[in-house]
């Protein structure tokens, strides 16, 4: 595995290759990042990884000066897992000065959910992918590049990015994986201490527990389940940021008629100082 820092040698490496595939991380990799590794690898001729933690997608009063960096552990599993290239730019190789052009997508799309709890989430996020799509696909015929679903809005705000500067990336979505009690795989499940990683599943069973009283129940009742949810974890001590029931095709909330329309469950809460996200279609 070649492992570069600028985009010059990005490029330089990329350079024989028609189709990268490509993973985009922020580091402390886990079997999650791994998966989408190796199902990125077939989609393209030469396979590129990045890791590097965007300080534009956090709000001043969050982890990015704690967020886990694991530099040795995460080129082990890259290696292991048959990455070509990993592309590390440090923070003046993509921001050579202030990253004053953005990419603001959508409120409608990136000011709800996460968006609400964390203004400006999105345009980091959007703004960094945009800069490295150009770091590796620019001058490409095609690419392919793959976004873990835990991510959900994530995923949905890049692929209509894509679609919107018709970006020639196949933007393709991995499911999430699960630790054995189903608790989904995350960096910042290392933030939990022992008694808190046991109580962090709790979070997939509400978000279970909500899917199915919904279609159990009917949508026209929704809001009373979602409350209901959200008291559930606040009395096991969470803080819960959003439990919800939205359309998959846009994330609005579904009309009360479409029963048959597929959905998904969406979720946060603060567990102690550890905020969780996860997700469940149904
Ligand atoms: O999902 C992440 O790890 C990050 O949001 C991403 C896509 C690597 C952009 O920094």
């Amino acid at each position: 595995m070649k492992i570069v820092h600028t985009i010059t040698d990005l490029r330089d490496q990329l350079a024989p290759f028609q189709r990268p595939a490509f993973v985009a991380t922020m580091g402390n990799l886990h079997d999650g990042h791994i998966a989408l590794v190796n199902q990125a690898k077939p989609l393209g001729d030469v396979m590129v990884a990045s890791i590097f933690v965007n300080r534009l997608q956090f709000a001043p009063h969050e982890d990015f000066d704690t967020y886990p960096r694991t530099w040795e552990a995460d080129c082990e599993r890259l290696q292991a897992a048959g990455c070509d290239v990993l592309f590390a730019p440090r923070e003046t190789d993509l921001y050579p000065e202030p990253q004053t052009y953005k990419v603001h997508p959508p409120a409608e799309l990136a000011d709800i959910l996460e968006g609400h709890f964390r203004p400006g989430f999105f345009t980091g996020v959007s703004t960094v992918v945009m800069k490295l799509f150009s770091c590796v696909f620019a001058g490409k015929p095609s690419g392919a590049a793959m976004f873990g679903k835990k991510d959900y809005q994530q995923v949905m705000i890049i692929r209509r990015m894509v679609q919107q500067f018709a970006l020639p990336i196949d933007i393709v979505p991995g499911e999430t994986l699960r630790a054995a009690d189903g608790l989904a795989l995350s960096s910042r499940n290392g933030y939990l201490h022992a008694l808190e990683r046991a109580e962090a599943v709790q979070l997939s069973r509400a978000l279970k527990a909500l899917g199915e009283a919904a279609r159990a129940q009917g949508l026209d009742k929704l809001e009373a389940l979602e409350a209901q949810a959200m008291q559930v974890l606040s009395a096991r001590g969470w803080t819960p940021d959003y439990l919800t029931v939205r359309r998959r095709a846009d994330l609005l909330p579904p009309g009360t008629t479409g029963a048959a329309e597929p959905l998904v469950v969406l979720g946060a809460a603060r567990l102690g100082t550890t905020r969780l996200i996860d997700n469940l279609e149904i």
